[in-house]
């Protein structure tokens, strides 16, 4: 069995204040230190400055929670794989079903912002997910299978090993219907198959792939033991200091 860590990242989505952030970060500090698992915290941009100060010393990563598809120049509202980077995010999530629903992030997006934050060294988190509608008319596989390969194409084996997939089914993300460990695993393992095919049985084996959508401290464990998932990309429980702590603080 190939031995992969496993991650699990907190997405404060579009939540929480400097204060608030200083207490969670230096709060959750103190749990990491017990953990067993590589830990995370995908933050809003205002909120990476302060996050990777707090979590200086510590194991906690901190990142974004998305980033420009480009370098610089006159793109009003935007922030850069530098500028990220710079601010103190080691990752960035790329491609949230929220980012693709509410901002038409296409797959063609996605890719130019996983080049983008590759070629500086900033790990991308690529999400992936089907609708609802799409795993009820069975075309779940055949979308996430564009959305892999259109997402990471032109990469080398290298990079694509070396990044992080997130299966998150948008019909499980804040609705309280969690995937079941079966669901996961069996869809986790085919997105891994893609991979294989494409980019061969090495690079399969190191790749991370988390899961994400209403994953909470009574569900987690369960998901943590499928041998495909290699980690929890959490929304609603990581705003909470205890309910994160307590998924941390898992032993599986
Ligand atoms: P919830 O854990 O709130 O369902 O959100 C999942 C998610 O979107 C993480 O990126």
């Amino acid at each position: 069995m190939p031995h992969r860590p496993k991650v699990i990242i907190g997405n404060w989505k579009m939540n929480k204040t400097i204060a608030e952030t200083k207490s969670f970060v230096a709060g959750l500090a103190l749990a990491a230190k017990e953990s067993a698992f590589q830990i995370g915290l995908a933050v809003p941009f205002t909120m990476i400055d302060t996050a990777a100060k707090t979590a200086e010393g510590t194991v906690i990563r901190i990142g974004a929670q998305n980033v420009a598809d480009r370098d610089e120049g006159p793109y009003t509202g935007e922030v850069s794989p530098k500028m990220i980077q710079d601010a103190g995010a080691s990752f960035a999530l790329i491609g949230h079903s929220e980012r693709r629903r509410y901002f038409r992030e296409d797959d063609a997006i996605v890719n130019r912002k996983i080049k983008g934050v590759l070629k500086i060294g900033v790990q991308p988190v690529c999400c992936i997910g089907e609708t609802q509608e799409e795993r009820q008319s069975g075309q779940a596989y055949s979308i996430l299978k564009r959305q892999l390969l259109h997402g990471l194409d032109g990469l080398e084996k290298e990079d694509v090993a070396s990044l992080i997939i997130a299966y998150e089914p948008v019909w499980a993300i804040g609705s309280h219907q969690v995937a079941t460990p079966e669901i996961a695993q069996e869809t986790h393992a085919f997105c891994r198959s893609v991979i294989k095919e494409k980019w061969g049985q090495q690079v399969a084996d190191r790749l991370v792939i988390q899961y994400g959508g209403s994953v909470n401290p009574m569900n987690a464990a369960a998901l943590l033991a499928e041998p495909d998932i290699d980690g929890l990309l959490i929304g609603n429980a990581s705003l909470s200091l205890e309910a994160f702590t307590n998924i941390v603080l898992l032993h599986v």
